[in-house]
């Protein structure tokens, strides 16, 4: 049994090329994701069906690989080509950690091996290309065919890559919708497992319409642990059940802070709201991330924290969060488009 997806292996079609040869096995098991965390426990279950199990057998050499899952698809809405999964980070209000969490989730999903795209349709600040240092680049290409810049592996795009520095945006909710249509559809993204789209802050018109423009495959939502948070993140899951877009889990951002002194754990923000939200909601809670000065990215020569500690416990913690995250869209995109996964909490109406 796959001890995420909760099917055996082979119904999955995960288990390959198998060779028996005397009492040794071989096969190849092709995983969902390569940011699979279950890896040591699926050899164990498999050694254990094998070996345990069947007279005769007495070594099991598995080789792994991996299939990202497709995204079943929305009704009506045109497929990118090449570009397996869309997911949305989103959150109720700004500043509370998306653009952040969306370039360090690219980095530790490139990192497992998966291909990866990044899209920034943060209109008001789209501060990824400072993020990742690429602030003077513009996007190649025509209209029609445009390129992405190529940064740490990862395929990104962004509204700041159009925009002359400081120059405001005021541009209007259709033109805002064309623009983007280009940027999902007339990009060469190439082959990418997952586009992580970094959508603006709120849950306002301008969301809802870059929202449904997109093909979205699953949203995240990043919250801070505040009360007054929760009625933000609230609004973020409405927004996407009426869109009919799977709640892939909550990210819950600025958790606590360790005192780089004392080593003291203080929940500045409070605590448990992610908790609190994913239990009334029936969402998962993906990860909590700590307020750390090591996570302020845009510090110039820094980089974002994965790409400048991988080896570090932020990098975990965020590396955690992408493989949580990368099994619950394997997860909704098996249960296929006849049987989405949506929050079974109560349903909040949209504030227009
Ligand atoms: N866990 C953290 N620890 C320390 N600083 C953080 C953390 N998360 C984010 N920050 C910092 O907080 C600020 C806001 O983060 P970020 O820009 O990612 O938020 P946002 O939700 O995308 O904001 P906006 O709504 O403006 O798009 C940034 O300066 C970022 O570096
Ligand atoms: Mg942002």
């Amino acid at each position: 049994m796959d001890p995420e997806l909760h099917k055996d292996v082979v119904t999955l079609n995960m288990v390959r090329d198998i060779v028996i040869d005397g009492s040794t096995v071989a096969m190849r098991v092709v995983l969902t994701t390569p940011a699979c965390p279950l890896r040591e426990r699926i050899q164990q279950d498999i050694e254990q069906a094998l070996i345990g199990e069947i007279e005769g057998i007495t070594s099991v050499k598995l080789t792994w690989d991996a299939e990202v899952t497709r995204m079943p698809g929305l009704p009506g809405r045109q497929e990118i080509q090449g570009v397996r999964n869309t997911i949305a980070v989103s959150a109720g209000k700004g500043g509370v950690g998306k653009s952040t969490v969306s370039v360090n989730l690219a980095l530790a999903l490139h990192a497992s091996g998966a291909k990866v795209g990044l899209l920034d349709a943060d209109i008001y600040g789209p501060n990824i290309p400072i993020m990742l240092g690429i602030e003077d680049e513009k996007i190649m290409g025509t209209n029609e065919e445009m390129y992405p810049v190529m940064v740490n592996g990862i395929a990104v795009i962004s509204f700041g890559m159009v925009l002359k520095k400081g120059q405001p945006v005021i541009w209007r909710g259709p033109m805002l919708g064309k623009a983007l249509r280009e940027f999902l559809y007339n990009v060469v993204w190439g082959e990418l497992d997952y586009l992580i789209i970094d959508l603006p802050p709120g849950t306002g018109d301008v969301q809802l319409s870059l929202a449904q423009s997109a093909p979205l495959g699953g949203a995240v939502i990043v919250t801070t642990p505040q009360d007054v948070a929760i009625a933000d993140v609230a609004r973020g899951i409405s927004m996407f059940q009426q869109l009919n877009v799977p709640v892939l889990g909550v990210i819950e951002n600025m958790s606590t802070f360790v005192c780089p002194h004392c080593g003291e754990e203080t929940s500045i923000f409070g605590s448990g709201g992610g908790e609190e939200i994913a239990s009334a909601y029936d969402i998962p809670l993906l990860g909590s991330l700590p307020l750390d000065p090591k996570i302020r990215t845009g510090v110039p020569g820094a980089g974002p924290v994965l790409a400048a500690e991988p080896d570090g416990p932020i990098a975990a913690a965020f590396r955690s969060v992408a493989e949580h995250l990368a099994g619950q869209l394997s997860t909704v995109n098996l249960a296929g488009a006849s049987a989405p996964t949506m929050p079974s909490g109560p349903r909040i109406p949209l504030r227009q």
